[in-house]
């Protein structure tokens, strides 16, 4: 069984219309859909927002639906100059970039506290199976540059504007915090702070800190939807629906096939 957790209603809305045999359970304040996608035996959710939604949701699924693997989706604001809106990002290292107790002075047998660093477990990065990132790179891949492409927008549309380009894969470090960044100076703040940043959201890390305490494979995958500056806010629901939306079905689709032939599940 495979959880998926999207960081937006609209991209589970979209998956749930090829969900086969749905059936809901309504837990903590969210609607499980249990069914098969393209499939496979699947458990879709929106987190809500945020890492303790976040990190609750994941909690769910692993204890009550007993998944084997979870795939995050959702959209991410650029941290990094190359990318561009309608790039997909998937993430290798994820880091909590609102988590600092360095000031506290604990000192343990790997020395003090590092800022980023979660306690009792000496990390300040969560690393992402490689061979699963190689798998959402690939699955990226087939969709956005493969036999049947995504559509670039018509002129008139508000996405027009947004989607300079077809959309390019990166994989790399993304960093979640309970913050929606919309100001260059806190952007510059976090590049400076987390080198080779790539993109920054709500949720992924959380997922992460708890996927890495039950020993669970995990992959998040973000479709970029703004520069996490003062335009970030502008049209973001409008790419949400018909873009985003769009990128995170057409990529699992790809990866849930991939995941059946390697797996056979
Ligand atoms: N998700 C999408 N864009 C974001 C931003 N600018 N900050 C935090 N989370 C985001």
């Amino acid at each position: 069984m495979i959880g998926i957790i999207g960081s937006m209603p609209q991209e589970i809305e979209r998956i749930r219309q090829e969900l086969e045999g749905e059936r809901t359970e309504p837990i903590a304040g969210r609607e499980f859909l249990i069914g098969r996608v393209a499939g496979t035996e699947c458990v879709l959710v929106f987190s809500h927002w945020g890492k303790v939604a976040a990190a609750l949701t994941a909690t769910i699924l692993i204890e009550r639906f007993h998944v084997d693997l979870i795939l995050f989706t959702g959209v991410a604001g650029a941290a990094h100059p190359m990318l561009e809106i309608g790039d997909v990002v998937i993430a290798d290292k994820l880091i909590q970039h609102d988590f600092d107790i360095s000031a506290a002075g604990i000192v343990s047998d790997a020395g003090e506290l590092q800022k980023f660093e979660i306690p009792f477990l000496g990390i300040r990065y969560f690393s992402v199976n490689p061979e699963l990132v190689e798998m959402g790179r690939n699955a990226a891949e087939r969709f956005l540059h493969g036999e049947n492409p995504p559509p670039i927008p018509a002129r008139d549309q508000v996405e027009s504007k947004l989607l300079k380009r077809r959309g390019r894969i990166y994989s790399g470090i993304v960093a979640s915090g309970d913050q929606f960044i919309a100001h260059p100076a806190k952007l510059e703040e976090l590049r400076a702070a987390i080198p080779e940043l790539l993109a920054i959201e709500m949720e992924g890390a959380a997922v992460a800190q708890v996927c890495h305490a039950y020993q669970l494979p995990y992959l998040v995958l973000r479709t970029i939807s703004d520069k996490a500056d003062h335009t970030a806010a502008v049209d973001f629901l409008s790419f949400v629906k018909n873009v985003a939306s769009e990128y995170s079905y057409g990529v699992l689709l790809h990866l849930l096939k991939d995941l059946k032939t390697k797996e056979g599940m």
